[in-house]
């Protein structure tokens, strides 16, 4: 809605400034947006973002109070372009999707958004795993159990913290490393260095996770993704302080995951009521010092 409006203190013409979609600044720390992600990513300078964790509509398979009805593919490809006009050189888009099946077919829309994703520029670093134990069954097909979890990148990545929890039954014997010939033997590495094959080693890109805590995490939002999820992609792919962006934020759960590892965050949402469970979650988080985000990421590694 566009109003005509002057502004009190400076004498502005404000009549093209949206009054239905604006940013509220909860602290230093935390900016969130009521509205289409459209309009308000507009307002993120390019090459500010460090990284995005996020989680768009999946084709139609959940209506969010009717707020799919304008969601299709002119609207994921304007979403991803301005992605990657707002992250920095270096930086990161971890997009969490996956497909409807529609008369017995996979639609393929991640697909479609991975390729677009590089044409827009995207290196596609990684295509990711997320693995659920438990699920929703059909029993008509093999059962669902994951969502893609691509990694689009502005160049090259910058800030790759990998989390090593993998644990190594080996742990304790010497590494004898060899490589693989291009005829598919094996060659011994000569000259490497005696070292002891450590207790945890790097994760693969399947990440095995549950869905949210159904006590303390679940909120009235239908398609929350867990904390821990967009935990280890903060971590894996950004520091401290760095500037975070989730903008589908349905419940906030990205936010939340900012809050407790000290990150800053930007995030938007088209729905008035997902919107304020957000922020209320997120006001709600304490903000953590450096002993308790120890504890937290042990808790959650356990
Ligand atoms: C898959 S959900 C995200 C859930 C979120 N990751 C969480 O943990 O709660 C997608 C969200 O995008 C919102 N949405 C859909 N289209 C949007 C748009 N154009 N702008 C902003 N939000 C939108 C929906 O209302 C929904 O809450």
């Amino acid at each position: 809605m566009k109003e005509t409006m002057i502004c009190e203190i400076c004498e502005t013409n404000l009549t093209n400034v949206s009054t239905t979609n604006f940013f509220e600044t909860i602290n230093d720390n935390c900016m969130l947006g009521l509205g289409d992600c459209l309009d308000l990513m507009q307002e993120i300078p390019d090459d500010s973002v460090n990284l995005t964790v996020t989680s768009p509509p999946y084709d139609n398979l959940r209506t969010y109070n009717g707020n799919i009805s304008h969601w299709g593919e002119h609207v994921w490809k304007s979403v991803i372009k301005e992605l990657f006009r707002l992250t920095k050189q270096g930086g990161v888009v971890a997009w969490i999707v996956g497909d409807a099946t529609i008369k017995g077919s996979e639609t393929g829309t991640s697909f479609k958004q991975a390729l677009w994703a590089m044409d827009c520029g995207f290196k596609l670093h990684d295509t990711m795993i997320w693995n659920k134990p438990s699920f929703p069954k059909t029993h008509k097909r093999y059962e669902q159990s994951f969502e893609y979890m691509f990694v689009f990148a502005k160049g090259n990545i910058v800030t790759f913290n990998g989390i090593r929890d993998k644990f190594n039954k080996k742990h304790g014997k010497l590494i004898h490393s060899s490589t693989r010939q291009p005829d598919g033997t094996t060659l011994k590495c000569s000259g490497y260095k005696k070292k002891l094959i450590s207790e945890y080693g790097l994760r693969t890109n399947v990440w095995e996770t549950p869905s949210c805590k159904s006590n303390t995490e679940r909120t009235g939002h239908p398609a929350q993704f867990s904390e821990k999820i967009a935990q280890d992609h903060i971590i894996s792919w950004s520091n401290e302080c760095d500037t975070i962006l989730d903008p589908f934020m349905g419940s906030g759960t990205t936010g939340v995951a900012c809050k407790n590892l000290n990150r800053k965050f930007i995030g938007i949402e088209k729905d008035k009521g997902y919107f304020e469970i957000a922020e209320k979650r997120i006001k709600e988080t304490p903000p953590r010092c450096n002993h308790d985000l120890e504890k937290i990421i042990a808790h959650w590694n356990l």
